[in-house]
């Protein structure tokens, strides 16, 4: 691995925990005006200092996004499809290499969606990309994107990771499941988990001690925060269960005495 990418991989992923905590704002680009994510740049700002980096589209990177900003950047290249659409699973790279060095970006990531009917072209999209990335020492981040026809289960999201690490992404984000230790053993890049659907901030905060015990490298959750009603409060207690090995209870502690803090100031 060159040393350009290794140093965007170490602005993303801390050296000092091995550890990350990084922000999921990207929904948008199928999903549209998720709730939570009307408005972009009101939802993002504030989140900024407790981010190891955000991952987003160029549009709202763009429009929403203060440029004076040193937040490491991980630019979601990849679309052309809509929750709407016939195929949540058809999708293309929509952003080249060029822009993605020109928003002077830490990595570029897409989805990829083994076993469903556009598995190949999304496959190939994720080679390709490796191989641009490679060029310009742009390290990859591969989702390992869950349609309603595809499985949850450790047995699906193993070879999806392993599939995505054996391709050439450098990282990948995927889901925390039953068995999750069995993905993260099989996959010899780092293991990322999403958040998924908005849940109780208690089983969130579970959902992530679990998965870092279990060896993911750490977390790029969306929903899970900015859809909870004290979003910088609960990013702060996601950061102390993957930067300083909190419990869960102290986790959730902390999170009602930065909800306390944020009513009296
Ligand atoms: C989905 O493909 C997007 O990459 C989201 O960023 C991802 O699902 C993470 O967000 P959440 O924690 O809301 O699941």
């Amino acid at each position: 691995m060159d040393w350009g990418l290794k140093n965007r991989l170490a602005r993303i992923i801390k050296p000092e925990t091995g550890h990350t905590v990084m922000l999921a704002v990207d929904h948008g680009y199928f999903l549209g005006p998720t709730s939570g994510l009307e408005i972009p740049g009101k939802t993002i700002k504030p989140l900024l200092p407790y981010a190891d980096s955000l991952m987003l589209t160029r549009g709202v990177l763009r429009t929403s996004v203060d440029p004076n900003n040193d937040i490491p950047i991980v630019l979601r290249v990849s679309g052309g499809n809509s929750i709407v659409g016939d195929d949540l699973s058809n999708e293309s790279i929509t952003t080249n290499i060029e822009e993605a060095i020109r928003l002077n970006v830490c990595a570029m990531t897409l989805s990829i969606y083994v076993g469903s009917k556009y598995e190949h072209q999304t496959l190939i999209n994720l080679s390709e990309l490796v191989n641009e990335g490679e060029k310009y020492g742009i390290p990859v981040l591969a989702v390992t994107a869950v349609g309603k026809e595809m499985g949850r289960g450790a047995k699906y999201l193993a070879l999806a990771c392993r599939i995505a690490a054996e391709l050439g992404a450098h990282f990948v984000k995927t889901y925390y499941c039953e068995g999750f230790e069995k993905v993260v053993k099989t996959c010899p890049v780092p293991i990322i988990i999403a958040g998924g659907k908005k849940i109780p901030e208690h089983d969130a905060l579970k959902l992530a001690f679990n998965a870092i015990q279990k060896g993911a490298c750490g977390v790029d959750m969306g929903r899970n925060i900015f859809q909870s009603n004290h979003p910088v409060a609960m990013i702060q207690a996601v950061r102390s269960i993957v930067h300083k090995k909190a419990s869960v209870d102290k986790a959730f502690e902390l999170f009602n005495s930065k909800i306390k803090m944020q009513s009296v100031s």
